[in-house]
């Protein structure tokens, strides 16, 4: 009789941890993704939630949730490149919070404005505050991918709003597994901490270039460094490529050192200037994003790890 108040207790409180959650995603494949993880970790209930989205005329957006979710825990994965976007994101959001969510959490695998997280010249706007404060009106915690705002993986509070930071560099690393003799270039230094992560899971060496930036006119200067990439396969790698400068002066420093190829990857595609982008086509092996910005180069999915990373943070705490 013990066996058997125990068996139906343990059963109870398997029932009770089940986190059932509605996945409002737009562009992403998180829902069947998690399915997918229930496989190996047993059912948390995820459903996929539905909401009306328009665009009046005059180009003004209108969302509506359909269904009842009153009272679950909402996630809602939708990447935010534009101003548009945002406008857009702050409507799902509101809808969800009208339609008496219990919880919503946003993945936004790209959040616009946040590279404007000081200020540097006097009488500027604060850009990532505003955003985030804003944010911080519909959401329990916002998770980003290789966000602009702090480097490091993992929880931190900004602007008083939770923030969950993922690293990407692992998904561009298993996209590259096949090349021969590779090694990992970060553009400045500020990345060379995701270069290193890069090499560390493809068993190679890395290195990282000197760039400078002014402050007023924006022009990028990368100096000379030997990197010592001759025949080798180099992966420069980057969190973001917005208007490819900084990727086109670390190309001419490389190139002259004769590697056997140079592949590019980011996690974020910006790609803003049309005749740099074609240029790093031209110069580049292969270039690669991931899908956290809809470009033409976007190949690495991130649904998968945004996946991992809420069954991690959700389910199982
Ligand atoms: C800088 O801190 C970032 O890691 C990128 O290197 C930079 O934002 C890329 O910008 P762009 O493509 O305009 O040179």
């Amino acid at each position: 009789n013990l066996i058997k108040f125990n068996l139906i207790k343990f059963n109870l409180i398997k029932f009770n941890a089940k986190f059932k959650m509605y996945i409002f995603e737009f562009g992403f494949d998180v829902a069947e993704k998690l399915k997918k993880l229930e496989e190996k970790n047993g059912n948390f209930g995820v459903k996929k939630g539905e909401i009306l989205l328009k665009k009046f005329p005059d180009g003004e957006f209108y969302a509506r949730v359909i269904g009842n979710i009153e009272n679950e825990n909402c996630v809602v994965v939708k990447s935010i490149y534009n101003s548009d976007e945002l406008v857009k994101t702050i409507l799902i959001l509101d809808a969800v919070k009208r339609s008496k969510a219990k919880s919503i959490m946003l993945v936004a695998p790209y959040l616009t404005y946040m590279r404007q997280d000081k200020i540097f010249l006097d009488g500027e706007a604060l850009s990532a505050e505003v955003v985030l404060k804003n944010l911080k009106n519909y959401v329990d915690k916002i998770f980003l991918i290789n966000s602009h705002i702090f480097r490091e993986s993992g929880e931190k509070t900004c602007y008083g709003i939770k923030i969950y930071n993922v690293d990407a560099f692992s998904e561009i690393a298993k996209y590259f597994k096949n090349l021969k003799n590779p090694k990992i270039i970060s553009p400045d230094e500020g990345a060379s901490d995701m270069a290193k992560k890069c090499a560390k899971i493809l068993k190679c060496e890395s290195d990282y270039l000197i760039k400078k930036r002014d402050m007023v006119t924006g022009k990028i200067v990368t100096a000379d460094k030997n990197l010592y990439v001759e025949g080798k396969d180099v992966l420069i790698s980057d969190d973001i490529i917005s208007s490819g400068g900084t990727m086109i002066e670390a190309l001419k420093v490389i190139k002259k050192q004769n590697p056997a190829s140079i592949n590019l990857a980011c996690v974020h595609g910006v790609f803003c200037d049309a005749e740099n982008f074609l240029m790093l086509r031209i110069l580049a092996d292969e270039g690669v994003a991931t899908n956290s910005i809809p470009n033409k180069v976007g190949n690495i999915d991130l649904s998968n790890l945004i996946a991992e990373e809420l069954v991690k943070n959700l389910i199982k705490k």
